[in-house]
């Protein structure tokens, strides 16, 4: 069963004839050419998948695409404006927080999140890693991701 849907994708109105059963996830890669969420667990495990709906963190693997419609929706495509890195993207660069880069999207969008709840808080590296438990990075490279979040907050 197909259904029409439109939601706002990083700043522009999209409308798609979806198949009811997809995930957001699908969605995203399959009709709306975003390919920065990634496949990982797809039992909302790993956090490779997030995105951004409505403002909340959300792993597009276990949220329908049907959901969606009528929303906001943000991914990493919408970071960057005018070819300049956002100040959580440049503070992941700085700080060598990017390995093999499969797990850096959703950090990026989890880290967008945190920062904008917490922007200049005196937030506790507990705080951190509890908001950032839904992201897993099997490069293990959490110490230089956690610099990147503290910089983050910073900026
Ligand atoms: S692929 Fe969505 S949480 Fe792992
Ligand atoms: S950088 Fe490799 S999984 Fe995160």
């Amino acid at each position: 069963m197909f259904q029409e849907i439109s939601f706002i994708l990083n700043g522009k109105k999209r409308k798609f004839n979806i198949d009811v059963r997809k995930s957001l996830f699908e969605i995203l890669r399959e009709y709306a050419g975003i390919k920065s969420v990634k496949q990982g667990c797809k039992v909302g495990e790993c956090g490779a998948c997030s995105v951004l709906v409505d403002d909340v963190l959300i792993d597009s693997c276990i949220f329908l695409g049907l959901w969606a419609d009528g929303k906001k929706i943000k991914t990493l495509e919408g970071q960057a404006k005018q070819g300049k890195l956002s100040k959580v993207q440049q503070a992941y660069v700085n700080e060598g927080a990017i390995q093999c880069g499969f797990c850096t999207p959703g950090f990026i969008m989890a880290t967008t999140s945190f920062v904008k709840k917490n922007k200049q808080k005196n937030v506790t590296i507990d705080e951190i890693k509890k908001n950032h438990a839904g992201n897993l990075c099997r490069c293990t490279g959490y110490q230089n991701i956690l610099k990147a979040v503290k910089k983050s907050l910073r900026n």
